[in-house]
Formats: structure tokens, C-alpha cells, sequence
């Protein structure tokens, strides 16, 4: 196998397994308010399938699970003004859970890491 073949099946492997591990992740911290699959809840909960505004804002996201959110915000042209808690997690599985999010029901894809996390940490101190 070439180096170039080999390094995007470990790829491939490493973002199987992050999938995996998000997915619980989000059962045990993120579905209550926003569904198992995403779809939120009325005009309480936004839904995170197919969301605008997490396509648009990656590190809000990020900051968003590490610090939580409270101001008004539009999700696929519906307007929510609700108060989201800071989920205690640590970077890697941030990261994990986000990138299950983002791999998910009709959203944009690609992969979170703990360094981005990390990196949004430093910036709002938290
Ligand atoms: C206690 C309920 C609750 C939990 C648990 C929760 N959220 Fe939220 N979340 C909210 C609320 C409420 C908002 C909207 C906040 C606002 O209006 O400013 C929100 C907003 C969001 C948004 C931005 C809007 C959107 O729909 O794209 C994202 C992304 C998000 N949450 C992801 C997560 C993830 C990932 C988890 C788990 C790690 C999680 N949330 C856990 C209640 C929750």
C-alpha cells in the first residue's frame, strides 16, 4: 500500500471510531434537548440536522458545548432565544461528539479535533 492509501484508510479508521464514540457522547449529554437525531424540539430546542447556523460557525459550536449559549439565534430560518448549559466534557470527546454532529444527518461533514477545541477554549477562557 502507498503511504498516500495507507494514511487515508488510518483516516478513515480514526473518523469511524470517532463517529462511534460521538454518537454515544451525544445520547448521554446532547440528545435530551436535542433528539437522537438531531431534530430539536418545537421552538425550544433547535435541531441540529441540517442546521444553517452550525454550518456557518464551526467555533461557536464548539464554544457553544464548552460554554454554553444564551442569546438569540436563527436555525433554518426559526428564531430561538433559549439558554443552552456548558457541557462538562474534555476536548477529545467534544471534538468526537461534534464531528458525530457534523457527519450526521444531512450536515456538512468533515472533522473536529481536540486542538480545536483547545483552541476555541483559549480564546473565551473557558
Ligand atoms: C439542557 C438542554 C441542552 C443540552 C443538554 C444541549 N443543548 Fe445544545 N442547545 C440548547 C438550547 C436551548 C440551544 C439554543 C440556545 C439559544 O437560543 O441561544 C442550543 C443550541 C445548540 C447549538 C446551536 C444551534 C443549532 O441548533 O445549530 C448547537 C450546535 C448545539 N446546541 C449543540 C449541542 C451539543 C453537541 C450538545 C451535547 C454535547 C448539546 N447541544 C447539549 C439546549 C441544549
Amino acid at each position: 500500500m502507498s503511504t498516500a492509501v495507507a494514511r487515508a484508510a488510518e483516516s478513515t479508521d480514526e473518523l469511524a471510531a470517532a463517529m462511534a464514540r460521538g454518537q454515544s457522547l451525544l445520547a448521554a449529554n446532547c440528545a435530551i434537548c436535542h433528539g437522537a437525531t438531531g431534530d430539536g424540539v418545537t421552538t425550544i430546542y433547535p435541531p441540529l440536522a441540517k442546521s444553517d447556523w452550525l454550518a456557518a460557525n464551526r467555533s461557536a459550536a464548539i464554544r457553544a458545548i464548552v460554554a454554553g449559549l444564551g442569546e438569540e439565534i436563527t436555525v433554518n430560518g426559526r428564531g430561538f432565544r433559549g439558554q443552552m448549559p456548558p457541557i462538562i466534557l474534555d476536548d477529545a470527546p467534544v471534538a468526537d461528539v461534534l464531528t458525530y454532529v457534523v457527519n450526521s444527518w444531512g450536515n456538512t461533514g468533515g472533522r473536529v479535533t481536540a486542538d480545536n477545541v483547545a483552541a476555541v477554549r483559549a480564546l473565551s477562557s473557558v
